[in-house]
């Protein structure tokens, strides 16, 4: 394919990766994320000097009618892969609050150029569905999980469920889901104890356990500075335990730096989008679950197709579209900066 018939954007980027948002509901209130329960709202209590109210964004969760049918999202997957884009993440919300959501999975594996379909889960709901979901085409998963004790689990989580996201963990790798990926958004005072009991985790179940810095996506706007543990001090803390070894990727795109155990087959992901931006080399596209495109996961601006799908808009102008809205794609995001604005919706509706 030339590059005229790609997605580039004016820093030369080639857009190749597609993460889609299939809902924005979600059964955790993580809080990182959606930080509404008393455990969360007590947390940052403590934290803020003088605690500014930590009204959530004004949120509600989008009608349906508002949200993209399976149709309109093949639709819409279709047209960017015929400019280039070959991998696909389901992401939510939680993905599988979508009712019947192997259905599209079934869907977007059978169009041509799609090389790969991943989903982002909190686990909860996976079991009753992960043998549907691997028939219909899905090759690979990634978890949260943000700590092996339920108390702490159900802390930052809200929810009981950290036996349900273990057997989940167990159930992806025994149909062969590959690789099966654990990521953990590591919070100073929340979860930084448990980073070696996490990466063990990964270790011993032979899954790549992947730590995230805390990046101010949540829905409180309660995000604090202090509260990232950058990437290299989990490494330092890492390596005092075990002895990891750098893999090396051809991937200039991939945003975890990569380490591999001496024994056992799992891995480490560091991924720093705080202290160690990736964003040079982002080839990656969102689209929300009530479709408008996001050129960044900190865009403060959203492009709406789903009206202009639903007027009518032809394949050929829906192309021509997403192209000129890649071109206008963010150098980078500005996290740390003083002109630095979060954008106006949480993780829970754009996805990671
Ligand atoms: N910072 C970093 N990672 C986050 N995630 C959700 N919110 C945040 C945040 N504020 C992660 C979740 C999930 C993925 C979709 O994004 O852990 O694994
Ligand atoms: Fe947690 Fe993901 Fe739900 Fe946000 S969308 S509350 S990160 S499980």
């Amino acid at each position: 394919m030339s590059r005229a018939g790609l997605l580039v954007d004016s820093h030369g980027r080639v857009m190749r990766d597609l993460r889609i948002s299939v809902t924005d509901r979600c059964n955790f209130r993580c809080l990182y994320c959606l930080p509404e329960t008393e455990a969360a709202f007590n947390f940052y209590r403590g934290r803020w000097a003088s605690v500014p109210d930590p009204t959530p964004i004004a949120r509600q969760w989008t009608p349906r009618s508002k949200i993209l049918s399976f149709e309109e999202i093949e639709r819409f997957v279709r047209a960017a892969v015929e400019l280039g884009i070959d991998k696909i993440r389901l992401t939510g919300g939680e993905p599988l609050l979508r009712q019947e959501l192997e259905t599209l999975v079934g869907k977007l594996s059978r169009i041509d150029g799609v090389q790969d379909i991943a989903l982002t889960t909190n686990g909860f709901l996976f079991a009753k569905k992960a043998e549907a979901l691997k028939q219909a085409g899905l090759k690979r998963i990634s978890f949260s999980l943000d700590s092996l004790d339920s108390a702490n689990f159900k802390k930052i989580t809200g929810r009981d469920g950290l036996g349900e996201v273990l057997s989940g963990i167990r159930l992806a790798k025994e149909l062969g889901l590959h690789p099966v990926k654990v990521n953990a958004v590591v919070i100073r005072g929340v979860n930084d104890h448990e980073i070696e009991s996490l990466a063990e985790f990964g270790r011993d179940q032979g899954v790549a356990m992947r730590f995230i810095e805390f990046m101010p996506l949540d829905s409180a706007r309660a995000w604090l500075k202090e509260l990232v543990v950058p990437a290299r001090e989990i490494l330092e803390r890492l390596q005092a335990r075990f002895s990891l070894k750098p893999l090396t990727s051809l991937n200039m795109s991939e945003t975890a730096r990569r380490w591999s155990f001496p024994d056992g087959d799992g891995e480490i992901g560091l991924i720093a989008p705080v202290s160690e931006p990736f964003c040079g080399h982002c080839n990656r596209l969102r689209i929300t679950a009530d479709g408008r495109l996001r050129t960044c996961l900190f865009s403060v601006t959203e492009h709406d197709f789903r009206d202009q799908m639903r007027a009518g808009m032809t394949d050929d102008e829906l192309k021509d579209w997403l192209k000129s809205m890649v071109l206008h794609k963010e150098a980078g995001h500005r996290i740390g900066q003083r002109d630095f604005v979060p954008p106006a919706r949480s993780m829970s509706c754009i996805g990671g």
